[in-house]
Formats: structure tokens, sequence, C-alpha cells
């Protein structure tokens, strides 16, 4: 029997009903929700708070957020595909590349890989100095995220890293992080 709606509510002060659950029914399979690129008009460049976003052939346009080996797997990643790694530029207002939506459709419509966009349009932005300062950092913190994929079987010659900008630098220093052996920089 399924709940009524009284049983969904908990009173406060017996005046406020606060919802404790969604009026429809729970799909039978929970669906990891989408992640969109942050925001960081309001802040000034000094964090460098990046996100890894998984998108896959089956559901192009639904980033995940990825940390762990876990989130990976749980995320759709194939390991027995290529690999893409995004890494935008220099974000003036802070605001998520207008391209990067098209170029990962793009990329997964070309061929059935893993695109991988790296957000960091909080240490993107600001002077683009401070942005500057922070490609060292972002470079080892992408470093040790393919590490992750490499636990996972990946082998580093599927590794294709697409960098644009400041990115470019960025992909550059990974590349020299792994001494040369992944697949391919753009
Ligand atoms: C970022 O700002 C845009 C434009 O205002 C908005 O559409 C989008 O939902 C915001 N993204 C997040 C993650 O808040
Ligand atoms: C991973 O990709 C390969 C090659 O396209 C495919 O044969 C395989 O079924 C995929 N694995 C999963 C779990 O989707």
């Amino acid at each position: 029997m399924s709940p009524g709606p009284w049983e969904r509510c908990f009173w406060l002060g017996g005046l406020l009903c606060l919802s404790v659950g969604s009026s429809g029914h729970a799909p039978p399979t929970p669906q990891p929700k989408c992640t969109d690129f942050q925001n960081a008009s309001l802040l000034w460049g000094t964090k460098l708070k990046v996100q890894f976003l998984l998108f896959v052939p089956s559901d192009p346009s639904c980033g995940h957020l990825v940390e762990e080996s876990s989130d990976i797997q749980n995320s759709g990643f194939n390991a027995t595909l290529g690999t893409k790694l995004i890494i935008h530029g220099f974000r003036a207002l802070g605001t998520k590349p207008s391209w990067i939506d098209a170029f990962i459709q793009a990329l997964l419509h070309a061929a059935d890989s893993n695109v991988i966009a790296v957000d960091w349009v909080y240490g993107s932005t600001a002077v683009y100095f401070s942005a500057v300062d922070n490609v060292v950092k972002l470079s080892l913190q992408i470093s040790r995220f393919l590490r992750k994929l490499l636990v996972l079987g990946v082998p580093e010659s599927s590794i294709h890293i697409i960098g644009v900008s400041l990115g470019a630098h960025v992909g550059g220093m990974v590349g020299h992080f792994y001494k040369g052996q992944l697949g391919r920089i753009t």
C-alpha cells in the first residue's frame, strides 16, 4: 500500500506540513543526476574547485560528476573505449564555455568514447595571471584523476587530452607528468 499524502509530511507547530517524500512513485532504478558546469561570476578565481564531468554515448547530454573510482564505474564509464578529456581555458566572466556542450556531443557522435570535461571555471576566472597561477595545481589534480582511470585498466595510450587556450598548457603539463605516454594531446 502506498502512503497517503499525510504520511509524507511531518507537521511543524501544527501549521506547516513539510514534505518528506516525493509525490510520485520512486523510479525502479535511481538515475544518477546530471551535473552542469559551475558559475563563478561572483567569486574571484582564488579557489580551484575542479569538477570532472563524465559524458557517455548512451546519454550524451548528461554530465556525471565523478570523483572516486566507484563514481567512474557507476556512471557508465567503459574502460575498453578511448577517453577524451577536455580542458577549457581562461574564463573572464566565470561562466561555462559556450562551445563545450556542442563539442561534447560532436565527439560522442563521431565515436563511442568516454568524454570527460574538466570544469575549472572557478580557478580560471578573475585576472589572467591568477588563472595562470592555477595551471600547475590543476595539472597535478588532473594527473591524479587520470591515475584513477589507469587503476580501472585504462591504457595510457587510449587517453586523449584536448586543451583549449590556457587549457592547452595544462594538457601539455599533464602529458609531461605522464612522461609522454598519453595517447594524444590536441
Ligand atoms: C549558471 O548560470 C546559468 C545562467 O544564469 C544558469 O542557466 C545555470 O543553471 C547556472 N548553473 C548552475 C550550476 O547554477
Ligand atoms: C564497452 O564498449 C565495447 C566496445 O564498444 C562494447 O562491446 C561493450 O559492450 C561496452 N561495455 C559496456 C559495459 O557497455
